[in-house]
C-alpha cells in the first residue's frame, strides 16, 4: 500500500461554545470536548485510510486551558502514524480571540483509531510518511505511546514493549 502524508489526513472543525455546553463556571465541558475531538479524528482516521473506522482508545488529554462560553473553538487532527490496522490520531485544540482573531493553543489528545470491514474485523491501513518536523516527532513517539496503551489494557506484556522500556533504560 502506498504511504500517504499527515495532511492528506487533516480534518479540521470550526464551532462556537453555547451555554448548553458548559459547566457551572461557564466553560466548555470537558465531555463536549472530548466529543468534538472524537468526531475530527474519526473523520482523520476515514480519510487516511478510506475505511470505516471506531475509537479503540483515548490515549491522552490535556484540558491545559479553560474554554469560555462564545469561544470559537477549531479542533485540527492528523493521522501522526500508521500501524497495521490502527492509526494514532493527533488532535491540536485552538482557541480564536475574538477581537484580533489570533489563535492560542487550549488543548491536546491523542486518540487511537482501527480501520474496520462491515462486519467490525479490522483491515489494513496504508503507512504514515511524516513531512514536517512535528510530524517526525509525533511518528516517532508513537510506538512507545501505542504500547503503553496495550500494556494499560491487559493486551501487551511490559516485558515486549521493547521501545517503551527504552526510554527508562
Ligand atoms: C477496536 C477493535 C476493533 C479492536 O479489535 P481487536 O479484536 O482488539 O483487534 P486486534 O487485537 O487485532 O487489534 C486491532 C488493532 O487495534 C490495536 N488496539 C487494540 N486495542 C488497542 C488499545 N487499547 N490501544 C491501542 N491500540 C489498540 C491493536 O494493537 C491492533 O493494531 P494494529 O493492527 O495496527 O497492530 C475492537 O476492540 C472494537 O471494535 N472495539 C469497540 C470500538 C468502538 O465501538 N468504539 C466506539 C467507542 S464507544
Amino acid at each position: 500500500m502506498e504511504a500517504k502524508t499527515p495532511s492528506a489526513s487533516i480534518a479540521i472543525l470550526t464551532d462556537l461554545v453555547l451555554p448548553s455546553e458548559t459547566n457551572p463556571l461557564n466553560n466548555l465541558f470537558g465531555g463536549e470536548l472530548l466529543a468534538r475531538m472524537d468526531r475530527a479524528a474519526s473523520i482523520s482516521a476515514g480519510r487516511h485510510s478510506r475505511r470505516i473506522v471506531v475509537t479503540a482508545s483515548v490515549n491522552h488529554v490535556v484540558f491545559s486551558k479553560a474554554i469560555p462560553l462564545g469561544s470559537v473553538v477549531t479542533v485540527e487532527a492528523k493521522v501522526s502514524r500508521a500501524f497495521r490496522s490502527s492509526m494514532e490520531v493527533y488532535i491540536d485544540v485552538w482557541v480564536e480571540d475574538r477581537q484580533s482573531g489570533d489563535k492560542t493553543k487550549a488543548n491536546e489528545a491523542i486518540y487511537t483509531f482501527v480501520a474496520v470491514n462491515e462486519t467490525g474485523n479490522p483491515v489494513v491501513v496504508p503507512p504514515i510518511k511524516p513531512e514536517t518536523k512535528l510530524e517526525k516527532q509525533r511518528f516517532d513517539a508513537a510506538l512507545r505511546r501505542k504500547q503503553l496503551s496495550l500494556v494499560l489494557a491487559g493486551k501487551m506484556k511490559p516485558d515486549d514493549a521493547t521501545e517503551l522500556k527504552a526510554l527508562f533504560m
